[in-house]
């Protein structure tokens, strides 16, 4: 039987192929699909109480602007990946008298509980007082995110500070 051993590298070669396949589009998928902009956080449905999209306060104004489920996840991401390390769940780590809670937000000069002012000190970090530039914190220029993308994890921000149990409530 000549053909055996090269019918069964042939039937190999095909599982091999069948291998490769999966890993490129099937197990690759979810890592795409999660830079989707429609991709949702169940975090953010659940903690956040995002089902509909909410109306939250953009400036001293008091306009609003609208933000789904799938912008306050992306903020999420974003926070995750380079906010995180000094602000865990909403505390500041390196300066824990400035976390991120509410109530803290509202207090700073000018208050920074409204999206637009929050994206004003992502833009140029201030200290708590206002009176000048910070460099403890990461500034966030718009060449790393765009207006919308930093109303995003502004809006991401809020949201948890209304709403996420413990956000920055935690002490160390
Ligand atoms: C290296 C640590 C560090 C990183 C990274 C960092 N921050 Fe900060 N952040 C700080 C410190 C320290 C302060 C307090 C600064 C001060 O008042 O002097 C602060 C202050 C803030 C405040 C004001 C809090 C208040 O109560 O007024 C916000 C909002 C904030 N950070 C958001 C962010 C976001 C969003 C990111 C990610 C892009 C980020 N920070 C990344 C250290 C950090």
């Amino acid at each position: 039987m000549p053909f055996l051993p090269g019918r069964n590298v042939c039937l190999r070669f095909a599982a091999f192929l069948l291998f490769v396949g999966c890993g490129l589009f099937g197990f690759g998928s979810p890592s795409w699909a999660s830079s989707k902009a429609n991709n949702v956080d169940p975090y953010v449905r659940r903690y956040l109480d995002v089902q509909e999209p909410v109306s939250l306060v953009m400036n001293a104004e008091g306009q609003t602007r609208v933000f789904s489920a799938a912008e306050m996840s992306a903020g999420k991401r974003f926070f995750e990946d380079n906010c995180k390390n000094c602000h865990v769940g909403g505390t500041t780590l390196p300066n824990p008298t400035v976390p991120l809670s509410l109530e803290a937000l509202r207090g700073a000069t000018p208050p920074r509980d409204m999206v637009l002012n929050l994206v004003t000190f992502l833009r140029q970090p201030m200290t708590y007082d206002g009176s000048e530039e910070t460099y403890a914190c990461r500034q966030v220029p718009e060449s790393w995110l765009s207006q919308e993308e930093a109303e995003n994890v502004s809006a991401f921000i809020l949201r948890s500070a209304q709403k996420a149990p413990g956000w920055g409530n935690t002490t160390f």
